[in-house]
């Protein structure tokens, strides 16, 4: 079997008596989307911000391709190729679509007008907020000048999935992308999320959104009481047997060989 991009070992957080991820691993193989699933509180979100620098674990180990990491900014985890979208969706409702796309790495101006007078290169970030836009085939955005307060609750997670797409070099993490939206905007993300794997970046899926795990996802990490219980597959389990696992009631298959 080829070797994890991503790899977590034992990874332990705790909140004074809260123990949020207690010794959880994951893997994460090239050109896989990786479900993760498990109940409210089961530390998912926990996990990934371990994985993405918004956290810093207690104790375990954080490999990118085989490699050990220890970011301690969600900058750190940027610049190695990581790219998150949390939960809370990170998206400033009163910049256009173009600023979004850009926001934290605003490019500048070529020569002194960039350099000296620190003006940005607007035409430049719009062109190429168009490019990641309809490279993502996210037709319905005419105008990237919009402000995204104005955009649909799916429109809005098309922008921070295609954000995490354009400069993911690695890894996406979406946390949720997929809650609060309508059947259309919920596929239409679904639909990205494949575009980005077949891009050759893998995706790892954080969803309560039974069918829309089985629909999408290559393998299903099932995370209970802070650690990874079992990864099944779609082919390998029904959404019920996920379900009896991911709360208890059915005892988890064996742990795949790492
Ligand atoms: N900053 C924090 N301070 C204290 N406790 C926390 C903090 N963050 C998470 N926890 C606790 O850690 C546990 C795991 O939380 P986490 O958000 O990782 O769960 P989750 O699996 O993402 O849940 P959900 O499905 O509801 O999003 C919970 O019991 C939570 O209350
Ligand atoms: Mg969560």
């Amino acid at each position: 079997m080829t070797a994890p991009v991503l790899e977590a070992r034992g990874l332990t957080k705790r909140y004074g008596r809260v123990v949020a991820i207690d010794g959880s691993d994951l893997s994460l193989y090239p050109g896989e989307i990786l479900a993760v699933i498990g109940d409210n509180g089961a530390g998912k979100s926990s996990l990934i911000k371990a994985l993405s620098g918004a956290l810093i674990p207690d104790s375990g180990d954080i490999l990118l391709d085989g490699k050990p990491v220890h970011f301690r900014t969600p900058m750190d985890a940027r610049a190695a190729g990581i790219e998150t979208v949390y939960q809370t969706l990170a998206v400033a409702p009163g910049l256009d679509i173009a600023d979004n796309l850009f926001l934290g790495r605003e490019q500048r101006k070529p020569g002194v007008l960039g350099s000296v007078f620190r003006m940005l290169d607007r035409s430049h970030m719009r062109d190429e907020a168009k490019r990641h836009m309809s490279e993502l085939g996210v037709a319905t955005l005419q105008n990237i000048g919009q402000a995204v307060e104005s955009l649909s609750g799916g429109q809005r997670q098309a922008v921070a999935v295609a954000r995490s797409a354009a400069f993911g070099s690695k890894v996406v993490i979406l946390d949720e992308p997929t809650a609060a939206l309508g059947v259309k905007e919920g596929n239409r993300v679904l639909q990205l999320i494949r575009d980005v794997r077949d891009r050759g970046l893998p995706v790892i899926l954080i969803s309560h959104n039974m069918p829309h795990v089985f629909e999408v996802a290559d393998r299903i990490h099932i995370q209970r009481l802070g650690r990874r219980a079992t990864v099944i597959t779609p082919k390998s389990h029904s959404m019920s047997d996920a379900v009896a696992i991911m709360t208890g009631a059915a005892d988890p298959p064996p742990e795949p060989a790492a």
